[in-house]
């Protein structure tokens, strides 16, 4: 038997054997077919082809500065798609509700957008990359702004120390059924990720008392480390995250729901941010190799937008050295380029 057969039959048998859903689900009436969405059968064989190309592989590691990260079962895998006109798509572990970790930092951004307005935000945080890792204390030291832009630890908590509120329990859930609204559905909180990272975030509270010193965080350091720490351990399934990079490639309205929840107008910046920012110090590597707007979180998920076509979601725990999901970004890569979603590129709208 050639190779060829031994591996097409290995490939039926997975697919046989993994469960897959396909939810066309029906638009309501706030929501209207997207023109660019990708048609329901392209979408599922690049999920499938990069799922089971991808299944075995074990690079990397789970992140372990989080104790509780230590010990997530580095096997689980799952990938959803959501599309833009609200086609779901899932394939592997799905339901598996992890911390949203640094993928927070999007919608924190979007919040304070929606009550400062972007200029405000921009003057207050900054939009630079640092080329340095997520929790690096030079940065803060030699950035222009210290802030350096919303997706570092420093300037993610700076951000969240925008957010109003009458007290830390008024602004921290504020924040959470803001995140709730943009996935569609009430998210809760992962005590014993809160716990661990609270008894463990050292570092963080050292980058916001630095920033105090600068002049750069806007409400008490160590009460902002606290609201941060939480909204980093909101729990998340691929789905749930698959819907809220759903909302920001449908200009902020949730696909599912129909609701407006971010403003249009925000959007660009929030794409934007992601692009420069999105997965760190590797963020050249991935606009070269996907050009896609995306956000990683030591939790394992990845997010990734192709605007008005839709979001794919991956969790897989087993990080790279910055910090990224080693699974999650070849899967992304892979039906990125398939999809022909590279943003860059001009066959994305179409010229052939
Ligand atoms: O503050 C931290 O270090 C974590 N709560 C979040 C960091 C993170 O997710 C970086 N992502 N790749």
């Amino acid at each position: 038997m050639s190779v060829n057969r031994v591996r097409g039959k290995t490939i039926l048998a997975v697919a046989l054997i993994v469960t897959a859903t396909f939810t066309p689900v029906p638009v309501s009436a706030q929501v209207s077919r997207s023109p660019v969405a990708p048609r329901r059968e392209q979408l599922e064989t690049a999920v499938r082809e990069a799922y089971t190309k991808f299944k075995s592989d074990t690079s990397g590691k789970n992140a372990d500065y989080i104790p509780y990260l230590a010990q997530v079962d580095s096997k689980l895998f799952g990938i959803a798609v959501v599309t833009a006109d609200n086609q779901v798509f899932t394939l592997g572990d799905v339901d598996y509700s992890f911390s949203v970790q640094s993928i927070s930092k999007v919608f924190t951004l979007a919040l304070a957008m929606e009550e400062l307005g972007p200029d405000k935000v921009f003057m207050r945080i900054g939009s630079e990359p640092t080329g340095r890792a997520f929790n690096s204390v030079p940065a803060v030291v030699d950035m222009p702004t210290h802030t350096g832009n919303p997706f570092v630890n420093a300037g993610a908590i700076a951000t969240t120390s925008l957010i109003s509120g009458k007290d830390a329990d008024e602004k921290w859930n504020k924040i959470l059924a803001f995140y709730g609204r943009v996935a569609g559905e009430k998210l809760v909180l992962i005590e014993d990720v809160y716990k661990s990272e609270a008894a463990t975030n050292t570092g963080n509270k050292a980058l916001a008392m630095l920033l105090a010193k600068y002049e750069r965080i806007y409400a008490d350091p160590f009460e902002s480390v606290d609201i941060y720490t939480k909204q980093c351990s909101v729990g998340v399934n691929a789905t749930q995250l698959a819907r809220m990079g759903a909302t920001l490639a449908n200009n902020g309205v949730n696909p599912a729901t129909g609701e407006q929840v971010i403003k249009r107008e925000d959007i660009p910046y929030i794409l934007a941010t992601m692009t420069m920012a999105g997965l760190y110090d590797s963020s050249g590597y991935w606009a070269w190799h996907v050009g896609l707007p995306a956000k990683s979180g030591v939790g394992g998920g990845i997010v990734a937008v192709a605007p008005g076509k839709g979001a794919i979601a991956v969790f897989a725990p087993r990080l790279d050295e910055a910090g990224n999901s080693v699974k999650a970004q070849k899967v992304i890569e892979y039906v990125a380029n398939k999809l022909d979603f590279n943003l860059y590129s001009p066959s994305s709208v179409g010229l052939k």
